[in-house]
């Protein structure tokens, strides 16, 4: 698996903080990485952005590419038309993909807000992306009151379009969770038919590069490079 396109429910669900835990991990582990995020909005030019926030959490090896930066925080074909600037085509952001994963091990798509949010005027997602790489999705997801509708949602869209997900990592873990977040450990997998794959805890982000990239590993499943268990992490928080 070199490509794997992370995507989630919506915006500022934490995308960006779990493709730094994916990309830390992998790095840690001796494989070269590069985070791809292809339309970058809300941001004017010069400051980084989630690509360059991903391989400063994750590391200096890893490279961060970004193809588009849309000043305005809205979905990147209206970002895009306002700015008078062009859009991004799922080929395009497909190519830069590839290219990447020829140089490297592991490459890490992040979108942009959910899945079906739109690129370009003709409504292409990153959905149409993930199929032209034939890429796995990874689906990240809040932990609270509302998840298991826009998850299952998501998972369903996926599986509308057959694109191959590869489960459900949960961007930030509150440290004091309440009923809801430990209830739906067990009822995002049974909902959505996603197997979940780590929880980041809330606060991570803000950690100390090196904090991090030591961390990172036991917040994510195996299959994603870390060391954690659904079972353990289920028991650790029973829903009582
Ligand atoms: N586990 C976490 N630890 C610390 N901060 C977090 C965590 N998860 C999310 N955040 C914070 O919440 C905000 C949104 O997170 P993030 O940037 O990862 O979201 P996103 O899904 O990538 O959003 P976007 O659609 O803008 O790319 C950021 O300010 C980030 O620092
Ligand atoms: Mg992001």
């Amino acid at each position: 698996m070199s490509v794997i396109v992370v995507s989630g429910t919506g915006t500022e669900i934490g995308k960006t903080v779990v493709t730094s835990a994916i990309a830390a991990a992998a790095a840690a582990a001796g494989r070269s990485v590069a985070v791809l995020k292809p339309a970058q909005t809300g941001l004017e030019p010069g400051v980084p952005g989630d690509a360059a926030d991903a391989a400063r959490l994750a590391g200096p090896s890893v490279t961060a590419v970004e193809l588009a930066r849309y000043p305005e925080p809205l979905a990147p074909d209206t970002a895009a038309r306002r700015a008078g600037l062009p859009t991004l085509s799922p080929a395009e952001i497909a190519e830069a993909a590839d290219k990447l994963a020829a140089s490297h091990d592991l490459v890490l798509v992040e979108g942009a807000g959910g899945l079906l949010v739109r690129f370009d005027e003709a409504g292409h997602t990153l959905a149409d992306a993930a199929r032209l790489l034939d890429a796995p999705v990874l689906v990240v997801a809040p932990a609270a009151l509302g998840t298991l509708n826009s998850t299952t949602l998501t998972a369903e869209a996926l599986r509308a379009r057959q694109l191959a997900a590869l489960g459900v990592v949960i961007g930030s873990w509150p440290a004091d969770p309440d009923l809801a977040c430990r209830c739906n450990l067990a009822d995002l997998p049974s909902s959505s038919g996603l197997p979940l794959l780590g929880a980041v805890p809330e606060g991570s982000g803000a950690l100390a590069p090196e904090e991090f990239r030591a961390a990172a590993p036991a917040w994510l499943d195996p299959s994603l490079g870390g060391t954690w268990s659904a079972r353990s992490f289920l028991a650790a928080w029973p829903a009582g």
